[in-house]
């Protein structure tokens, strides 16, 4: 009977029996939606991957997973990361399918894709949407977020009018493709090549270009392979691969979003990757990817320039060569085919951008489970520096109150965003490039310590303390800081304080309420109830780790 409804509804679809009899089937899991702009071209794209898997002898099937877009989702996209990972393994699990290609891209897709069928560990392959081509403005060549932020605080200033502001509209997002600096979406495409778990180069063909159809077709084909030779992720992702992953991170200038997404995706395979694990890396990576925020270019530039495989084979004896990819060979292999053609654009090692990867983990009085700066992006005078508090309770506060002319804020001040965090957000959004004040802002200050649990877009900049661990929602010591009171920020020795007493702390302490759940329904409850802090990757509790999950049983 159980044959009977499945031959008997392929039929209904309009399949003969030899059409997918005795061959492997492939999910395409594609993460296309209408609100998605950056995924708009991946329904045709699935057509070239359903190309590449009948001709190498496979059965295609198509499935629709949760578009989580950047854009619009509130909120915060990282609310819904978990989401669509469960929503990608349990498709995997109990649908009769024996590999996966994935298509994704915008920021929370490629982690949330990656750890549901990490947890599922059928063979799969990574097919990365691939970046926008550059943005145009008045002839200048301008990227998403970074220059949007820059010329926004101008007009905020003053210095840009209302019509040069309309008409960047026009020209920011002119092709389908996802963020083209090296923002969140830009980096966790390349870190699944790095992973290994892309066809090499994925990671940096731009949607836009013909190589992009090519290359979903050449996923649809070595997927069917990857099938018959069992090729799992767990078979790829070692802790060698993750090592790697952090390694490219730094030479890229990479997300600070990507710390999260990385614990949480070797957390999928029972590995733990400890903070201090990103600063050992960092310190010997140079980064060498000239790429705005923390460089001059854009993603197109860098594809131009030879991509990821240039980069990597740049930095290749800082790297395991002989982790394995889903293309069955190992990454030293793969590297052979890497050449850089514009060396301004990846920098040679003796020319990087900065000599120490961008990333700098912080601890102290303030986040006894640490806190992360990207350097590469931030201004080197403000590395160290003391000064008092500006305190704002939660986003709404800070919307509020930033833009009034009796703020007491100096450039000296240290801004403070409270609640922001995975439960006080909720999601973590990505609000820790907290604004500078407007009177600020027209005294010609564009750089201030800023200090939040939160998260910040890898396509912002700036002096920005994030995802201090504990967040304040659950009490962390960020819950205490009152106006006025002196924060030390010392990249150097890789630590942020309040210069409180500990009497003082522990009376502010005794009389902190803690704040009412926000959700008393729903995922958002389930949300609050098992997402672990920034520092643990914000997974579930319950998702992470290898246990094993029975095959559903068959019945009639
Ligand atoms: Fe999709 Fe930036 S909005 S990657």
């Amino acid at each position: 009977m159980a044959g009977f409804a499945h031959r008997s509804r392929m039929k209904q679809i309009g399949y003969r029996d030899d059409d997918y009899a005795g061959k492997p089937i492939i999910a395409i899991v594609n993460t296309w939606s209408e609100i998605n702009p950056c995924h708009y071209h991946l329904r045709e794209r699935a057509e070239f991957v359903k190309r590449g898997v009948w001709q190498a002898g496979g059965f295609p099937v198509e499935i629709p997973a949760f578009s989580i877009t950047e854009t619009y989702m509130k909120p915060s996209p990282m609310l819904y990361r978990n989401l669509l990972a469960m929503e990608t393994e349990e498709a995997l699990r109990s649908l009769p399918v024996d590999g996966a290609v994935l298509m994704g891209g915008c920021d929370k897709t490629t982690p949330g894709l990656l750890m549901g069928a990490i947890s599922m560990d059928l063979p799969a392959v990574y097919l990365p949407a691939g970046p926008m081509l550059r943005g145009n403005w008045n002839g200048k060549a301008v990227g998403s977020g970074t220059d949007v932020r820059k010329i926004w605080a101008e007009r905020c200033a003053g210095t840009v009018s209302d019509d040069e502001w309309y008409s960047l509209e026009d020209g920011i997002a002119r092709s389908p493709g996802f963020c083209m600096t090296m923002g969140t979406a830009s980096t966790m495409t390349a870190l699944a090549e790095a992973l290994g778990m892309t066809l090499p180069g994925a990671s940096s063909i731009p949607a836009a270009d013909s190589n992009h159809p090519r290359l979903a077709r050449d996923c649809g084909e070595r997927i069917v392979e990857m099938v018959w030779g069992n090729y799992k992720p767990s078979r790829i992702l070692t802790e060698q691969a993750f090592e790697n992953a952090i390694t490219v991170d730094m030479a890229i200038g990479g997300s600070t979003n990507a710390i999260i997404h990385l614990v949480a995706l070797a957390g999928r395979r029972g590995l733990k990757l400890d903070l201090s694990l990103f600063e050992r890396i960092s310190e010997r990576v140079p980064v060498l990817a000239n790429i705005r925020p923390s460089g001059a270019f854009l993603m197109e530039d860098f594809y131009y320039a030879g991509g990821l495989l240039a980069l990597m084979a740049g930095i290749r004896d800082l790297l395991h060569l002989d982790a394995m990819t889903v293309n069955g060979y190992t990454i030293g292999e793969n590297l052979e085919f890497g050449r850089t053609i514009d060396a301004e654009v990846i920098r040679p090692r003796d020319r990087p951008i900065a000599a120490t990867g961008g990333t700098a983990i912080l601890y102290g009085n303030l986040a006894p489970d640490g806190a992360v700066i990207k350097t590469s992006a931030a201004e080197p005078r403000l590395m160290q520096h003391t000064g008092p508090a500006v305190v704002f309770r939660n986003f709404e506060d800070l919307a509020a109150r930033n833009d009034q002319e009796d703020l007491e804020v100096t450039e000296d001040s240290v801004l403070v965003l409270q609640n922001a965090g995975p439960l006080g957000g909720p999601g973590m959004p990505e609000w820790g490039m907290l604004p500078i004040p407007k009177k600020l802002l027209e005294r010609g200050v564009r750089d201030m310590v800023r200090i939040s649990d939160a998260r910040m877009s890898g396509t912002a900049y700036g002096t920005c303390v994030l995802h201090i661990s504990p967040e304040s929602f659950v009490g962390g010591p960020l819950a205490l800081v009152r106006d006025g009171d002196m924060i030390s920020l010392d990249v150097k020795n890789r630590r942020l304080d309040l210069l409180v007493s500990d009497a003082e702390l522990a009376s502010r302490r005794a009389q902190w309420v803690k704040p009412a759940a926000r959700y008393e329904r729903g995922y958002g409850a389930l949300y609050l109830e098992r997402v672990t802090q920034a520092h643990q990757g914000c997974d579930f509790d319950f998702l992470s780790g290898t246990a094993e999950t029975p095959e559903p049983e068959i019945h009639a």
